[in-house]
């Protein structure tokens, strides 16, 4: 069956690293009018383009911070505020909710086929969100170019303590500007072509298939491994559990037990970078698309095209989105600045 969330059953989100636990509560706030609409794509006249964070302009740049300013000082309980977004992604990450008619089974949007589909639509309410506090309905955030070799280090825009894209909560050491290594996170010299070999690794040479680039199979009720049909085990695809993986790492604190706030899931959403970082894997997704071979290709199972996840818009109505609805992000009115894709010719 396909995985939807129980939002009457949120509760709290346990985090859990070997060293440690604790729970933390990451529901949406409820509101007055609480009927669930049906997702519909807002169509502009135009496609609105990310732009790459490290090649935006002065006036963008000004936009994009006067919007994520309004976002934080939205009052604590609309579910638009900045950390209510944040939240969202501890909601569905650690365990808040679960699935509709499986009281039992906890839905979770990593390790599995609904990684890709649930940023997709996270990112395109915060998106949406910003441009309505600016006004500009073609506002579109940027991206953090991490697999080309300009954009390998953490976006300048986001490192000024004094605008609401900086986040302390990060590892200093890496600012302003180590390499990032897309292996593991940890950076060695001659980074930047290692880099872009195991970005051809990971999008090309091992995510021939969609069970490869997307993650495993994952279907609402699987109560045992051994169930037909369920999950043989969460496995994320080859980019998750790469690239991925490593910037999260790369850019949360050092300080144990829960590296916040980016190498965590249950705290990432707090850095704006997240949705940047999150922009590119959104990215790697459409670029996968357009990669020669028969396989390459998303599942057509109904089971993944009919699962669900709920947000709130930017007008603060909740909406259900289903994963069929956002295979194609110009059908949702976006795309990404075209810029070089250097990895391409990085054969090892
Ligand atoms: Cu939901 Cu990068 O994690």
């Amino acid at each position: 069956d396909p995985i939807e969330p129980d939002l009457s059953s949120c509760g709290e989100s346990t985090v859990d690293t070997s060293k440690a636990c604790m729970n933390v509560p990451c529901c949406p706030p409820k509101l007055k009018d609480s009927k669930i609409i049906d997702f519909e794509p807002h169509l502009g006249c135009k496609i609105r383009y990310r732009p790459a964070a490290h090649l935006v302009d002065r006036d963008y740049l000004y936009k994009f911070e006067s919007a994520m300013e309004r976002m934080k000082a939205l009052p604590v309980d609309d579910p638009r505020n900045f950390m209510q977004q944040a939240n969202i992604h501890c909601a569905y990450c650690n365990g808040a909710y679960s699935q509709v008619g499986f009281p039992d089974q906890k839905l979770e949007v990593h390790y599995s086929w609904l990684f890709f589909p649930f940023h997709r639509m996270y990112l395109y309410f915060f998106d949406r969100i910003l441009g309505k506090l600016i006004g500009d309905p073609d506002f579109a955030m940027p991206f953090w170019n991490w697999d080309s070799p300009c954009g390998m280090t953490m976006p300048q825009i986001y490192l000024d303590p004094y605008s609401p894209l900086y986040d302390e909560n990060r590892n200093l050491e890496h600012q302003p500007d180590v390499v990032v290594n897309l292996n593991d996170g940890k950076s060695v010299r001659e980074q930047r072509n290692r880099n872009l070999y195991v970005m051809y690794q990971q999008m090309v040479r091992s995510s021939k298939t969609a069970s490869c680039f997307h993650g495993a199979v994952y279907r609402a009720g699987c109560v045992s491994e051994t169930d037909i049909g369920c999950t043989p085990e969460p496995r994320g695809g080859t980019l998750e559990n790469g690239a991925h993986l490593a910037v999260h790492k790369f850019v949360g604190a050092k300080n144990p037990p829960y590296n916040e706030d980016m190498g965590n899931f249950y705290s990432a959403g707090r850095d704006p970078l997240f949705y940047a970082h999150h922009g590119n894997v959104d990215r790697m997704w459409n670029i996968w698309k357009t990669l020669p071979g028969k396989k390459r290709r998303d599942f057509d199972e109904k089971d993944w095209l009919n699962s669900s996840f709920l947000f709130y818009d930017e007008n603060a109505n909740m909406v259900r989105v289903k994963v069929r609805d956002c295979l194609d992000s110009k059908t949702l009115g976006y795309d990404y600045q075209s810029v070089d894709i250097p990895w391409l010719r990085s054969k090892p």
